[in-house]
């Protein structure tokens, strides 16, 4: 499904996906882990599906020896691992792999720039060596350096139909005023519009449909709004805990992990008003109004209006999983915050006066992306006698992962001679419909940085205004240590905190049910 049609970016690019500029994609960092395991597996399945411009090639710069050989090898091997089909096609591989290259050297040594610099230029003249898309996949200490030398190389502002972009991953920053320094150094050299900032949520195909089933489904349209929407709820749960991953998890935690980015990126694509046109800056305007209107939260909100979490031991279905501050290189007194339940107000015409509530954590009992929509209920005269307080509010559910799909529920009688009424559902399921289409994230976003569209990746102002929201949380625990109220087990959904946060307005948290198991009920 396509919902991005926008024209061609200011530097460059010509916004259609069938006919892409030839070009090169330089990725900084291409030993790493991403780059194995998502970029090359992205690269290798749209090469696949022709997707790919005609003529392209891919530089792998990185610090350790290599050959074009070695390197092809090795990430041949790590496509049996992170390809999403396999078997991995031999003839696509040996037909891709002659445009990868590497290029080794390191990130300060002007030399190492003059070696890639060398290397398009054997490239030729044309558009291989002119348009370029720099991936930066290190760590953001890295970015200006590289932004700085590969401008002073002047590989990054050529004049002419050109086009050169940077696309840099999380984490970007770890406050306001640390991505307000990254921003900076990444447009001292650069224009805003050739910075493309990942968040991979973006990427996601039914992350994309939400925008494409508000605005394009009257029947629901007309209810997204207070008067007929009594809460809405946006679950990201994960039946893994940090693993490996302590390390960077005690700088990060789950409110720098998922809310920042991620977690606020669906909200403000569920809540934000219709843009004036899909182009890149009408629906990111939208996406940053919307997030500017989320009511600010004082130190003493925090405390009634955000809850955090720390797993201890427990298990996962039956699987044993240690506590949080088990985990290696986590702080055996660490207050980090492994899950985070919110409740947000938007304070704007549509949407004042009802509550938000988004929620995610790590070793919780299901891994499942869900946005429910509640209705407000009927009022309660009719069926009182029978069903009390039991009749159910009406609920749209987006599923966002896995088993994706919509399902609405609503009342029905349940057949006999008594006045019984229960909810009922229907249901729509992508794989049903549209057969297993399941393109990686990664997919996506490479293609629509090539083509040169940045409605999918976030703006300078957006990632500021998100850590705003991040920022006044993380003031309001300042030197708190978690309570007992705040603590876990693992495989449960968090701490009983997460639901006084609910009941307080008398609501509950749905756990997010398969929608195959529904179908079969
Ligand atoms: C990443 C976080 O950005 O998103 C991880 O760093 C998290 O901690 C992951 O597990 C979740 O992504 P997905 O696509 O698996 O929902």
């Amino acid at each position: 499904m396509r919902i991005l049609n926008s024209p061609a970016q200011a530097n460059g690019g010509n916004g259609d996906r069938k006919n892409l500029d030839a070009c090169t994609i330089v990725i900084f960092g291409a030993s790493g882990d991403l780059t194995a395991r998502k970029l090359i597996p992205a690269l290798y399945h749209l090469f696949k599906e022709n997707q790919m411009p005609a003529d392209f090639r891919v530089v792998g710069f990185a610090r350790r020896e290599k050959t074009d050989a070695s390197w092809r090898t090795e990430l041949r091997a790590a496509l049996d691992q992170f390809s999403r089909t396999k078997p991995v096609d031999e003839k696509v591989w040996a037909a891709f792999a002659n445009n990868l290259f590497y290029c080794q050297g390191d990130l300060t040594d002007d030399a190492a720039y003059k070696k890639l610099e060398t290397q398009l230029a054997g490239f030729g003249s044309g558009p291989l060596r002119e348009n370029l898309l720099f991936y930066l996949a290190i760590s953001p200490s890295q970015f200006g350096e590289v932004v700085e030398q590969v401008h002073r190389c002047g590989l990054l502002n050529k004049e002419g139909s050109a086009w050169q972009r940077i696309v840099v991953e999380k984490p970007f920053g770890h406050d306001l005023a640390s991505a307000q320094e990254l921003n900076r150094e990444l447009t001292r050299y650069a224009h805003e519009q050739q910075v493309f900032r990942i968040d991979h949520y973006l990427g996601k195909e039914t992350v994309q449909n939400i925008l494409m089933f508000r605005f394009s489904n009257s029947i629901f349209e007309r209810l997204w709004n207070r008067e007929s929407v009594d809460h809405v709820q946006i679950t990201v749960s994960e039946k893994i805990g940090v693993g490996d991953r302590g390390g960077y998890y005690e700088e990060a935690g789950a409110l720098r992990d998922m809310v920042q980015n991620h977690m606020l990126q669906v909200l403000s694509l569920i809540a934000m008003e219709p843009p004036v046109s899909l182009e890149a800056e009408a629906v990111r305007d939208e996406k940053v109004k919307l997030l500017k209107s989320i009511r600010e939260l004082s130190p003493a909100d925090v405390g009634k209006q955000i809850v955090r979490g720390q797993y201890f031991a427990g298990a996962v279905n039956g699987d044993p999983r240690p506590g949080y501050r088990q985990e290696v290189k986590v702080k055996p007194d660490s207050n980090v915050e492994t899950f985070v339940a919110l409740k947000l107000f938007i304070d704007n015409w549509r949407w004042s006066g009802v509550p938000f509530y988004l929620r995610t954590g790590k070793n919780l009992p299901q891994s499942a992306s869900e946005v429910r929509i509640q209705f407000r209920p009927t009022p309660n005269v009719l069926f009182a006698a029978q069903c009390g307080s039991q009749l159910d509010a009406n609920a749209l559910t987006l599923r966002l992962q896995p088993d994706e799909g919509i399902y609405l529920r609503f009342n029905g009688k349940v057949p006999g001679t008594t006045i019984d009424v229960r909810p009922v559902r229907m249901h729509f399921s992508y794989d049903a419909e549209f057969g297993a289409y399941t393109p990686e994230a990664y997919e996506r976003l490479l293609l629509e940085a090539i083509a040169g569209d940045a409605t999918l990746f976030i703006r300078r102002d957006e990632v500021e205004t998100a850590w705003k929201i991040a920022d006044a949380i993380r003031t309001g625990w300042e030197r708190k240590p978690l309570t007992n109220r705040e603590f876990y087990a693992a495989g449960t959904w968090g701490p009983i905190a997460a639901d006084d946060l609910l009941a307080q307005l008398g609501h509950t948290w749905h756990e997010p049910q398969l929608l195959k198991k529904l179908a079969n009920q």
